[in-house]
């Protein structure tokens, strides 16, 4: 099968990139990429794509005189690595009218809103001052307003009542990185079709296929998004370094002095930590028997667990594929405390 040939521009941070590189990684997915392109040097996202072996061109925007002639150079570079379709990924150059007609239907792009509500930059924050009670991403086709075009795919999240922008978008990064691979794959299968300015995807049940709709919206009754176990520590200071220093938690506070309370955070889970002077788990039986303090449930298990793996973070049970087919990983913390985090596989 031939591979649908996909450069991705990045400007930054790059995780929707390392998304698709995921995605592309798998052997049958019906598209690679070819180039990743960026118009910054200093891209974080970069690494992502040096790490999986693939040609990288950085064309910096400041170089050229011209919109015209900065548009020009990057359509010369993805001639040259035989470009099918262009994925713009956090990319922050506007691109003229003349290149967008020229990939038109082969250049698409990912936004963090429910396009067409809240185009352009503060997305979140608008969201949240607009006081929606869903949010969302969307991948469309890029015609030359920004931010508008026929829409291919999108994934709705709650807007929970404590949200700030940050926790908001944490949570419509997370199925970004879904919605993204879903929209690519959906493309180089062929399924896709712009009609009349609107997007028809060819096959079964293909309107519910580009919605990602997590639970917790339009659900017909309440669903718990997210638990907030306690977890009894001998040291809240050590306990709180570990999910802060390995894990990737903040501490949304710690109280006392000496700390004998603390919770930490990471998107959806919050963890609270209670000071105890002995430990109250039986640690031997725990481990022998695989007794859980907490079930965190994650959007994309393989790759936290890839995440912790550089982290060097200790596991009481490595990923595995669970008979019912959940993919699950176990962490022990400091004390002990045993952490599932589970997701689908
Ligand atoms: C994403 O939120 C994307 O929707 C927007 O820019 C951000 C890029 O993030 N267009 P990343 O560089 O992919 O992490």
């Amino acid at each position: 099968m031939a591979r649908l040939k996909v450069a991705v521009l990045i400007s930054g941070r790059g995780s929707n990139l390392a998304a698709l590189i995921d995605a592309c990684a798998t052997p049958e997915f019906p598209a690679e990429i070819a180039l990743v392109l960026s118009n910054r040097a200093d891209a974080a996202g970069l690494a992502h794509a040096t790490r999986a072996a693939i040609p990288t061109c950085v064309i910096a925007h400041r170089d050229f005189a011209s919109r015209a002639a900065f548009d020009a150079a990057l359509d010369g570079a993805l001639a040259r690595a035989g470009i099918e379709l262009v994925c713009l990924a956090g990319f922050m150059r506007l691109l003229g009218d003349a290149f967008v007609t020229r990939w038109r239907d082969r250049l698409v792009n990912i936004h963090p809103s429910l396009l067409p509500a809240f185009p352009g930059l503060d997305t979140h924050a608008r969201a949240l001052a607009a006081g929606v009670r869903v949010a969302g991403c969307t991948v469309h086709f890029v015609r030359p307003t920004m931010d508008e075009g026929p829409i291919i795919v999108q994934a709705a999240v709650p807007v929970l009542p404590d949200d700030d922008t940050d926790r908001l978008a944490a949570r419509v990064l997370a199925v970004e990185h879904r919605a993204y691979p879903l929209a690519l794959r959906l493309i180089a299968e062929g399924r896709v079709r712009v009609e009349d300015e609107r997007v028809a995807i060819a096959g079964a049940a293909a309107g519910a296929t580009a919605l990602l709709n997590p639970s917790g919206i339009a659900a017909s009754r309440a669903s718990l998004t997210a638990a907030e176990p306690q977890l009894f520590v001998t040291d809240i200071t050590a306990s709180c370094d570990f999910f802060t220093g390995k894990l990737g938690f903040g501490v949304a506070f710690r109280y006392g002095d000496p700390p004998f309370y603390a919770q930490v955070h990471r998107d959806g889970a919050r963890l609270n930590l209670r000071h105890v002077d002995t430990p109250v788990v039986d640690h031997a039986r725990a481990r022998q028997e695989d007794l859980l303090s907490a079930a965190i449930p994650v959007d994309d298990v393989a790759r936290l667990f890839q995440e912790f793996q550089a982290a060097g973070v200790p596991f009481h049970q490595p990923l595995r594929t669970e008979p019912w087919g959940a993919r699950t990983f176990i962490v022990a913390d400091p004390d002990g405390n045993l952490l599932l985090f589970a997701g689908a596989a």
